[in-house]
């Protein structure tokens, strides 16, 4: 979503600025644009609409026109439209009437309307139609002259979230950064002072970051940063390390950072298990201790993730489980007291409708433990216990090596609430339905399947990539991964495709199914298999074409991936893995742009 980048120190900023929202390019966006203090005294602001790419040319344009953009102080945006159309005058930086001040913003501001009516009522001139430019007239209009105590008066009449990044007409060389809800990030340097949204920006100038909290404000000018409470008492902040396996985005040869991360799995899912012992500390096994009911909670393939948890919990520990999607979870009115366990599941820590879930519930005092992969995000400090996924920085959109971490936890987690905890956390094998010792070959699994399905998946893109509509069949927890499959390839490919528990299609779908209608079905475990396949035949009877991933090697399906053996429960780690390929080569048969599909963020931050 929305991305913030400013830059402070002695260097030309434009380039800083240019370099840090390409860094951010992948969070997804439809406009650019920046600001600089130029050493002539002025804030030249220059945007665009689109890709990064028309920003750099109106960039070059400028330089041309003998208006170029130097300084060596500057902030930067990429926005994702919510209030008003991908334009440029909507594109950020937005400024206040007479120009005092210049402003960028990820978030939401819920009452703008009111601000802006009152605002308008007052005289003042709207130049967009979005929410943002209310909050650069406010500061306008309450200018004392002393940014921080503008802020403190502005910021409580804004109801919703921010991430600020400001620039001062008379303060130049100053950036002014305050954060609600939405993350803000500093790094430092001997000379410079660097601000993102995302620490995939600040990789490149340290391994360092300070983290603003909900109601900080900050000031940076140069190597220089003073952080202050709500109240505007001065606060000192401990940097933290961002971990040494988290590299800066790099594509290494490959044509796109999907394909690159569905490679990583192995890898991602071997570290993040050799991380679980360490991780499963006494604080996070005695919120597992005496649960009454245990609720999954996360958004698109965060939730389908919980909804393996789901299967693995409720028939492994016999422990009621549910999984919710996190943007239905605060109208549920839920039942859930201090014996529920909420298992928060995110990549990137900040997506708005799990963050908001997670806060309505720990108002009921429900347990809250975190699967995140972003270290320091919100969710992750908000959560009781957070459990880090080691997938590293994920720069596709679709997610691939994030969900394989997260199932790999979820396992973990199933096999600790049906066994012993204390032998788990020493890596010793339990028994029950998911045993650490399977769960252990799960890196091996994965790297094997990856060779197994790369050259049977092209084929069948080759002929399923033209096809309108698709299915996805599964009954049991491999409806969990029918599901992922078929949001994979909706998002990346645009074909549209649904999936169902493989049950239900005679009850309505099936009347969609013609001569070629692709039908994808996951048959891993056993006990429903018999039944899958009768569906997968009733299909076939209606002309459709079968396509199947299974670990039985008794089916008879023309197109048929087999998996290697393993636990039938953890086989959904398996099959998702070349339905995750057979998207990406139906993505790249139709020229779609792979790793920013259409209308999608990274992360979301609005709900
Ligand atoms: C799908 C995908 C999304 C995310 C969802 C939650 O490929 O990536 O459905 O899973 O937006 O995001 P996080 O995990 O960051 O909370």
């Amino acid at each position: 979503m929305c991305g913030i980048m400013g830059y402070t120190g002695v260097e030309e900023a434009a380039p800083v600025l240019m370099d840090g929202l390409e860094a951010l390019e992948y969070r997804g966006y439809d406009s650019a644009g920046l600001a600089v203090c130029t050493e002539g005294g002025s804030i030249i602001h220059i945007r665009a609409a689109g890709r990064i790419m028309n920003l750099a040319d109106k960039l070059i344009q400028a330089a041309h026109e003998e208006v170029p953009v130097t300084g060596s102080c500057g902030i930067a945006h990429t926005r994702w439209a919510t209030h008003g159309a991908p334009t440029e005058e909507n594109a950020h930086p937005h400024r206040s009437a007479t120009g005092l001040y210049t402003i960028v913003h990820n978030g939401i501001i819920e009452n703008y309307e009111a601000l802006r009516d009152s605002l308008e009522a007052e005289g003042i001139e709207f130049e967009s139609e979005t929410d943002t430019e209310v909050i650069a007239q406010l500061l306008e209009k309450h200018d004392t002259g002393d940014v921080l105590e503008t802020l403190r008066t502005v910021l409580p009449l804004l109801e919703g979230s921010y991430a600020l990044g400001i620039l001062y007409y008379n303060a130049p060389g100053k950036i002014y950064c305050a954060r609600k809800s939405s993350p803000l990030l500093i790094a430092k340097t001997k000379d410079g002072a660097y601000l993102a949204s995302d620490a995939a920006a600040l990789l490149k100038y340290s391994r360092e970051i300070l983290r603003l909290e909900d109601g900080e404000v900050a000031e940076l000018e140069g190597g220089k940063v003073s952080v202050y409470a709500a109240d505007g008492t001065p606060v000192r902040k401990v940097p933290i390390a961002v971990a040494s396996h988290i590299s800066a985005a790099d594509k290494s040869g490959y044509t796109h950072f999907m394909r690159k991360e569905i490679d990583e799995q192995p890898e991602a899912v071997r570290r993040t298990l050799a991380s679980f012992p360490g991780q499963f500390t006494p604080q996070t096994q005695q919120l597992l201790k005496d649960v009454r009911r245990v609720v999954f909670l996360g958004c698109g393939s965060a939730y389908y993730a919980g909804l393996v948890g789901r299967y693995l919990v409720e028939e492994g520990a016999g422990i009621p489980a549910s999984a919710e999607l996190a943007s239905e979870f605060k109208a549920l009115n839920p039942a859930i007291d201090d014996r529920t366990l909420l298992i928060v599941i995110s990549q990137s820590g900040e997506t708005a409708d799990t963050l908001s879930a997670l806060r309505f519930a720990k108002q009921k005092r429900a347990r809250t433990l975190g699967i995140v992969n972003v270290e320091g995000s919100t969710i992750a400090q908000e959560c009781d216990a957070v459990i880090y996924t080691k997938a590293g920085l994920e720069v596709a959109v679709a997610t691939t090596k994030a969900y394989a971490t997260q199932l790999s936890i979820i396992y973990c987690l199933a096999a600790a609430l049906q066994g012993d905890y204390i032998l788990i956390r020493k890596g010793v094998p339990v028994g029950g339905i998911v045993k650490q010792s399977d769960i252990h070959r799960l890196p091996d699994l994965i790297g094997e399947v990856l060779r197994r399905s790369a050259q049977p998946m092209f084929e069948w893109a080759r002929a399923i990539h033209r096809a309108e509509h698709c299915y996805f069949l599964g009954r049991n927890i491999d409806y969990a991964a029918a599901l992922e499959g078929s949001l994979k390839l909706k998002e990346i490919s645009y074909i549209h495709a649904e999936a169902y528990p493989a049950g239900e299609l005679k009850h309505g779908t099936i009347s969609l199914v013609e001569e070629g209608t692709p039908i994808i079905s996951v048959c891993c475990r056993p006990e429903v298999t018999p039944k899958t396949r009768s569906n997968m035949e009733e299909c076939a009877a209606r002309g459709a074409a079968l396509y199947c991933i299974t670990n039985d090697n008794s089916i008879t399906v023309k197109n048929k991936l087999l998996l290697p053996r393993c636990n039938p429960l953890l086989a959904v780690s398996l099959s998702t893995i070349p339905l995750q390929l057979l998207a990406y080569h139906c993505a790249e048969m139709r020229g779609c742009a792979i790793d920013k599909p259409r209308n999608l963020a990274k992360s979301v931050t609005v709900e």
